[in-house]
């Protein structure tokens, strides 16, 4: 099982009791409540035979704090777009509730859902595909305006104007199309129209990976700045740890459909305890503070999601792996504040800082300056 909230990783924190859809939140600075979630795919009988289930989320609970940059990570086909969909919806869990805002998504019908959707929006990956090359700027920032009913007539054009400016773009873009635009650009127009309808919520899932690597942090950048000016909670899914170091408040890692970690996003790099998380961690190149890495990042792939390993998942593959580790499922348990991990042997391992340059937050502070000078440079080479 892997129940993760950094409050209380076995317990239930959404108002137990109150009628469905109008439950509220123990926890006023949660913005976000998911309990065992679980979404399986394939598993279809046909003539000859069934398909394999993929198992891509398996009971993931979690909850995300009001303000707060909250991040998945994990190799890829680990589940993390799958559990971020659910967390929003945007695919039905098979089993699992999510309440948002004192809402229940996973109950809500239609026009509830569709009012939810207003405040949860995604900046998707692939700033090409994602906006409709028929419509202009000005029409892809305005239709969730006008779809929420925010403003009319002149209004609307005055709100598109605003979101534009907001995310760096001038008032003559809004007549242009999405081909005439750089990949940069094409981003600040997906994240003007993610945040045209006001939302409280913006999943960012793997937001930079598609662009020019000289682009990446003027866009990671571009994030933060309006995260804090309009004061969002941002969910971060990726699998650079390099943006998740810089970016996220907390972070949870996940494997096989499953979280082993979380923690805040200091702790979790100054004393990360799974293998795996510190696997994940030794292969972050030193010197690149943007981690632009795309490849694996462990030796040797992970099993599939059909067929998880018995025990610990990361059995297979961890160096530290005895025999409980075969039979037994590590529950999440609490390590330190805020600090869960599943694992048998977590309490073995020395603290220990795996970036190794310069202890603690120390390296934080230098790969912070790196970065912002990538940043810079990034924007003297190529203005937008
Ligand atoms: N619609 C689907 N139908 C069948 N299998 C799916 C579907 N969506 C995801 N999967 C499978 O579920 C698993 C988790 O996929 P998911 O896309 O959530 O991983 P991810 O961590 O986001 O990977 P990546 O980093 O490559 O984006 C994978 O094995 C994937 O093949
Ligand atoms: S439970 Fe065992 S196999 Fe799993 S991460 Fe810990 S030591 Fe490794
Ligand atoms: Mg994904």
């Amino acid at each position: 099982m892997s129940t993760a909230s950094a409050t209380d990783p076995a317990g239930e924190a959404v108002g137990a009791g109150m009628a469905t859809g109008e439950r509220e939140l123990a926890d006023p600075e949660v913005i976000l409540s998911a309990r065992h979630l679980t979404k399986h795919f394939g598993g279809q009988r046909s003539l000859f035979r069934r398909e394999p289930v993929v198992r891509a989320v398996d009971d993931v609970s979690l909850d995300i704090r009001r303000g707060e940059t909250f991040a998945i990570v994990g190799e890829s086909g680990c589940g993390k777009s799958t559990l971020a969909r659910l967390l929003l919806r945007l695919i039905e869990p098979d089993s699992g509730s999510v309440i948002f805002d004192g809402r229940d998504v996973t109950a809500a019908r239609p026009e509830a859902l569709r009012q939810m959707r207003r405040d949860m929006q995604i900046v998707f990956q692939d700033p090409f595909s994602s906006l409709n090359p028929r419509m202009s700027v000005g029409q892809l920032v305005a239709e969730p305006i006008i779809t929420h009913g925010l403003a009319t007539g002149a209004g609307v054009a005055r709100e598109v104007g605003r979101m534009l400016a907001l995310v760096g773009l001038l008032p003559e873009h809004a007549d242009r199309y999405p081909h005439e635009f750089s990949g940069g650009q094409r981003q600040r127009i997906g994240i003007a129209r993610a945040l045209a309808s006001r939302p409280k919520l913006v999943l960012g899932d793997e937001p930079v990976s598609a662009l020019d690597v000289s682009i990446r942090a003027q866009i990671i950048n571009l994030l933060e700045d309006l995260k804090a000016e309009l004061g969002l909670t941002m969910l971060l899914v990726s699998h650079d740890l390099g943006v998740v170091r810089h970016t996220a408040d907390r972070v949870a890692v996940m494997y096989l459909g499953e979280i082993v970690e979380m923690a805040d996003v200091e702790r979790l790099f100054e004393r990360p305890a799974h293998p795996y998380t510190r696997a994940l961690m030794e292969a972050i190149p030193a010197q690149d503070p943007a981690g632009r890495r795309d490849t694996a990042l462990l030796e040797g792939d992970p099993p599939s999601p059909s067929a998880p390993p018995s025990g610990c998942r990361f059995h297979t593959r961890c160096p530290h792996a005895i025999a409980l580790c075969r039979t037994t499922a590590p529950p999440l348990a609490a390590i330190g504040p805020g600090h869960v991990v599943a694992c048998h042997r977590a309490s073995e391992f020395p603290a220990r800082d795996v970036l190794a340059i310069v202890p603690g937050s120390e390296a934080r502070q230098r790969r912070i300056a790196l970065f912002a000078a990538a940043s810079n440079e990034a924007s003297r080479r190529q203005p937008e």
